[in-house]
């Protein structure tokens, strides 16, 4: 008996700890969308919409509308957008975090998302993905490194080309 316990303890110790994903995103027309839906698939990983609590209008989107909705959030570092749910984070290990780039950087409300998670987050992998116009993820891969260091970030991915 005394044998077989130990066999048995040694076995699960050999098994591999299964290491669990999400894929959290936000989407304000649908392409990071699309991004992390394939990224999920690829990863074996549970997917989550960050939704805003009032979703963005195209008027709100207009970039070149400095009073647009967008245009007020991006021009004010502060701006922190409103979730409509929130996101358990705490049974995932990795968490690849997705965003249109606005203005070379993340939305704001990707700013609500990790603060809103910030503790829980501590100690988890997060890799940064983005699809854009034509910028790359580097600034806001820059931006999301200055602005919460105690997280611990791996490189970006730009996915335009999926
Ligand atoms: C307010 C706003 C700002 C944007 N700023 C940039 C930018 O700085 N650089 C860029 O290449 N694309 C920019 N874009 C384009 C989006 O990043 C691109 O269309 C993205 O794929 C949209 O993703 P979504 O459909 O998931 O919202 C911007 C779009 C919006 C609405």
């Amino acid at each position: 008996m005394k044998r077989l316990i130990m066999a048995l303890v040694c076995a699960a110790m050999m098994m591999p700890m299964e290491s669990k994903t999400l894929v959290a995103y936000f989407s304000a027309t649908g392409t990071t969308k699309a991004a992390a839906a394939k990224l999920a698939k690829e990863h074996n990983a549970q997917l989550w919409e960050i939704e805003p609590s009032e979703p963005y209008t195209a008027a709100d989107l207009d970039w070149r509308d400095e009073q647009s909705r967008s245009s007020k959030e991006m021009n004010d570092a502060e701006a922190r957008p409103s979730i409509k749910q929130c996101t358990d984070v705490t049974p995932y290990d990795t968490l690849y975090v997705g965003f249109p780039i606005w203005w070379g950087i993340c939305p704001r409300i990707i700013n609500t998302w990790l603060e809103n998670n910030l503790d829980q987050l501590a100690g988890k992998t997060l890799i940064p993905f983005a699809t854009s116009g034509s910028s790359g993820i580097g600034e806001a891969e820059v931006y999301l490194k200055k602005t919460y260091p105690s997280l611990k970030w791996q490189k970006g991915l730009l996915l335009n080309k999926r």
